[in-house]
């Protein structure tokens, strides 16, 4: 058959901390075209600990594009069309490698990791308390949440770890830094890089100079010399070279071009651009960024200060503000995989639409502590309220509550840190399809609630750095090239007192979750 002939094509790698999907756009219309999603596996060996095999996660990649040029070929959308591969990714998890054999040496620590809770406390004491120089200089509260800690606990546990750094063998990297090493070739001339918003997730990185923070990495004991090259979201790394993987290897040459941890990634892909636009994101977590410009904001209610972008060697940087919910999407695999409450996770939608309430029953998810805007890391999940009457329709409904009251804390925080309150939110990411959820978040923040008929926007923000990346140039980041995304609206339909008595029943929820572990 003919091929059907196409403007230039544009993939994403999007590996998030549930699942790694391959998406392929077009990039006149910004339409998604094709696209295969592989479920990633999640270690728990010890109570607080979160690990991935990063092969798995490698191998995921592999299979995405193989599957999705697959599915391409059977649209009669020629492959070679594709000119370019921007990858996005869970940011902070945690990567040591071999450079010589290619081997990581231990699981990736992922960022939801509690083990490194004791070494942030006697770090802390080491922090003069009129000089918090790693905040002043990253953006970030000290927290078991950023790689930094998790590199640390590496250096200090694994012998394999230790002997390869002795031997000068040793590679670290966030996931994109081991995705890109592993796609230009690996032990055969791996390019060893990361962009600014991944950096900007280690507490290694000063956000100001954009480069690695020498006082940082002494503070922290992390020799520099295993930190990956710091580059701008939008440039050409290098090209794919997988020639291992037959069939994934027919993006050969392709060069890679965009790079954007994913909550960065979301906010391209939303096109939130000015000052003062932000959106969020329903993934494992929930985050919420609000674009600052050029302006480092310092929040005084929780919120971190975070690379937003920077779209090519010469452009400008952008900030944002960033509110984390480190349980979102995680709930909802929890009830499937730990209660067995669901089979499916889009089976939540119809349990909790059985009930349409939670009948009083309060559900705080706090299964890695809470992070913004408390921070508290003795926290732990509860579920109260519960009566004879409470079943798991119930219980149901007051996970996805959970999410939205959780959004709303961290947009009360922005609000207070902006000084001008949002007057709508824009979300994305996979747990948007859910519109039970997307009318309770309209109703609990009391604001509309707006999603892009295509909620894949991290992959969208990742295809675009890379289409528009100098010496690709087949992206335009203007507007109007957004022809194929509609927005759907959700306003919210309960009165705000009722919104107000729900939200402050939560918070008392919030305050019983705090301080079991001490
Ligand atoms: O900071 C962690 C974040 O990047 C994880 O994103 O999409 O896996 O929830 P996600």
């Amino acid at each position: 058959a003919k091929k059907a002939v196409l403007g230039p094509l544009v993939g994403a790698v999007d590996q998030g901390t549930s699942s790694t999907r391959f998406l392929v756009f077009n990039s006149k219309t910004a339409e998604l075209l094709s696209h295969h999603q592989v479920e990633i596996k999640q270690e728990f060996p010890r109570e607080g600990w979160v690990e991935q095999d990063p092969k798995e996660i490698l191998q995921s990649v592999y299979e995405c594009i193989e599957k999705t040029c697959e599915k391409l070929g059977q649209l009669n959308i020629d492959i070679s069309n594709i000119k370019a591969i921007g990858v996005s990714n869970q940011r902070e998890t945690t990567v040591v490698w071999d450079k010589l054999t290619g081997e990581p040496l231990y699981n990736a620590v992922v960022w939801l990791d509690l083990r490194t809770q004791s070494t942030v406390e006697n770090l802390y004491k080491r922090i003069p308390g009129n000089n918090n120089f790693v905040k002043s200089k990253t953006g970030l509260p000290l927290s078991t949440y950023f790689s930094a800690v998790k590199l640390r606990w590496l250096l200090d546990n694994v012998r394999k770890v230790q002997k390869a750094v002795e031997e000068n063998r040793a590679l670290f990297g966030t996931i994109d830094s081991w995705l890109i090493w592993s796609l230009t070739g690996g032990v055969n001339g791996g390019v060893h890089c990361t962009d600014v918003t991944n950096a900007s997730r280690t507490m290694l990185f000063n956000i100001h100079s954009l480069e690695w923070d020498k006082e940082l990495c002494e503070f922290f004991g992390i020799p520099m010399e295993i930190l990956p090259n710091v580059r701008s979201s939008s440039e050409i790394y290098g090209l794919m070279k997988i020639s291992h993987s037959l069939k994934a290897g027919a993006l050969e040459g392709v060069p890679i071009s965009g790079c954007l941890g994913d909550q960065s990634a979301a906010l391209v892909g939303q096109m939130c651009f000015q000052d003062g636009q932000a959106k969020n994101t329903y993934g494992t977590g929930c985050f919420l960024l609000c674009n600052t410009g050029h302006k480092c904001v310092f929040s005084e209610h929780g919120l971190l200060t975070t690379v937003a972008y920077k779209l090519g060697r010469d452009k400008p940087v952008y900030y944002a503000l960033e509110g984390s919910v480190a349980i979102a999407g995680a709930v909802i695999r929890w009830l499937r995989d730990n209660l067995g409450i669901i089979k499916s996770s889009e089976e939540i939608e119809k349990l909790a639409k059985e009930v349409g309430t939670s009948y009083g029953c309060y559900f705080v998810p706090a299964f890695s502590g809470l992070y913004a805007p408390y921070w508290e890391p003795s926290a732990r999940g509860i579920i109260c309220g519960l009566t004879q009457f409470t079943n798991k329709c119930h219980i149901a409904f007051a996970a996805l509550e959970a999410v939205c009251f959780q959004t709303r804390e961290i947009l009360d925080a922005m609000n207070r840190d902006c000084g001008i309150p949002l007057s709508h939110l824009q979300v994305d990411g996979g747990m948007t399809s859910n519109k039970i959820l997307m009318q309770l978040q309209a109703d609990i923040l009391y604001i509309p609630v707006v999603k892009p008929s295509m909620p894949e926007t991290t992959a969208l923000g990742a295809a675009m750095a890379a289409g528009a990346a100098e010496g690709v140039g087949v992206w335009s980041l203007e507007p109007e090239d957004l022809s194929a995304v509609t927005m759907e609206r959700f306003e919210p339909q309960i009165n705000a007192e009722e919104s107000e008595i729900r939200y402050s029943t939560w918070k008392k929820a919030v305050m019983k979750s705090m301080g079991w572990v001490t």
